[in-house]
């Protein structure tokens, strides 16, 4: 196979000698369980053609066709001899009732997983499919082709396993090192720079487990893999940018911020705004990169992408019926669930008899394990100079926090 050229088996893709990737691209997926990909997603699955046939993860169920076609390019999917269930989530297990309706396949498995594909399938077969438990360091020996398997305990589900192929020395890592692209391309070298996709993947998808993730890299050093292409269930695979990416990993896992800080707001008649543009500001002012974020103008996703590096944030919402601004609300729950590390916040906003907001917010970025700035800045319905002052005040304290780390 050309390094500089994706080879093509009539759809399958030949990754290595007798190593297809068989998946299917979502060109219209827009929403992923909430997450916006404007540019769609890939299901990959791989196929590993050893003296027995393997197949590494389905792709998600309304795209069974798709992947059957493409593993019929090389092999009569009745004679497939094994499946590896990285993970039972439904984007990548989706297929298996469809699929084990034409093979007797036995299916490697996690014992979490074997749990989950209960779940989702009893009444659908599940009872009956012959299944095999593993553990990291268990191998499958194809002949000429050997996979090993290594748990991925919560990155991100109980059940998350990555599977090395150890001639080609290929890891199959499942969600980890996914971006949410979808491109006939199947290499990094052959689309550009897709660390800010795999960023904005990971920061919305593996945040909270930056611990496992930490564990999980030791993992792997243990047990010598040491990749020469990892190839993800989402999106490309990496090996130009190998290097970058588990690099990249490493800083995210162990929170390495810049010097930059966000400004994350909504507002109903323009007051939470004027603060907002006045702190942010006094940020740039400070000689700190900053981003102001309308929680109306951008999606969860992409301001958690912003959020991963960065050192400060402030999150501003108007005060409406006693509380919150529902997308600051929304927001905040969001963020809570992900867990942010290492990082310091402001709450501010405008109000105008009782207030409401700025507290509740405080109360939530605390909730989320974040060191709250205070006291936060409210100010009641316009601000003028005097307000907007404490917001230059505001703005330069948080490029301040910001140039500390
Ligand atoms: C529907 C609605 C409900 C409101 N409820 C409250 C409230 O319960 N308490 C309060 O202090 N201000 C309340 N306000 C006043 C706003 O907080 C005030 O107008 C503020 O300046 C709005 O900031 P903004 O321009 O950033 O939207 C309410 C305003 C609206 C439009
Ligand atoms: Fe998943
Ligand atoms: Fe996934």
């Amino acid at each position: 196979m050309g390094d500089m050229e994706t080879e093509k088996t009539d759809g399958a893709v030949e990754i290595a000698r007798g190593v297809y990737w068989v998946g299917a691209i979502d060109w219209n997926g827009r929403d992923f369980h909430g997450f916006t990909t404007p540019g769609g997603t890939t299901y990959n699955s791989y196929l590993v053609v050893g003296e027995k046939t393997a197949l590494i993860d389905t792709v998600k169920a309304p795209f069974a066709g798709e992947m059957l076609r493409r593993i019929t390019q090389i092999i009569d999917p009745s004679k497939l001899d094994y499946i590896v269930v990285n993970h039972m989530e439904l984007d990548h297990a989706g297929s298996l009732a469809e699929l084990k309706k034409q093979t007797d396949a036995k299916i490697f498995i996690t014992k979490r997983g074997v749990d989950i594909l209960n779940g989702y399938f009893r009444g659908l077969g599940s009872e009956n499919w012959d299944l095999e438990v593993v553990q990291t360091g268990d191998e499958l020996d194809l002949g000429g082709k050997t996979l090993m398997f290594l748990e991925a305990t919560m990155l991100h589900w109980p059940d998350s396993m990555e599977t090395f192929l150890k001639e080609d020395r290929i890891l199959f890592s499942n969600d980890g090192f996914g971006q949410h692209i979808a491109t006939s391309k199947r290499y990094d070298f052959e689309v550009g720079d897709v660390i800010p996709d795999a960023a904005e993947y990971y920061a919305n998808i593996l945040m909270p487990f930056h611990m496992p993730l930490l564990r999980f890299m030791g993992v792997l050093d243990k047990m010598g893999v040491d990749p020469l292409q990892i190839a993800p269930s989402h999106g490309i695979i990496w090996k130009q940018d190998l290097k970058k990416i588990l690099e990249a990993y490493r800083a995210w896992a162990n929170g390495e911020v810049n010097e930059k800080v966000l400004v994350i707001y909504d507002t109903m008649w323009g007051s939470t705004e004027i603060m907002a543009t006045e702190i942010a500001e006094a940020v740039r002012a400070a000689g700190v990169e900053v981003k102001l974020l309308n929680l109306r103008k951008n999606t969860r996703n992409h301001i958690m992408k912003e959020m991963l590096d960065a050192a400060a944030f402030a999150v501003g919402s108007p005060t409406l019926n006693n509380g919150l601004f529902p997308t600051v609300g929304d927001f905040l729950v969001y963020l809570k669930g992900l867990r942010p590390q290492k990082k310091k916040a402001v709450a501010f906003g405008s109000y105008g008899w009782g207030g409401g907001a700025v507290k509740t917010v405080e109360k939530e970025l605390k909730d989320t394990g974040i060191e709250v700035l205070e006291p936060g800045l409210q100010i009641r319905y316009r601000p003028y100079e005097k307000e907007l002052e404490r917001c230059r005040k505001l703005g330069e304290q948080l490029a301040a926090v910001a140039k500390e780390q």
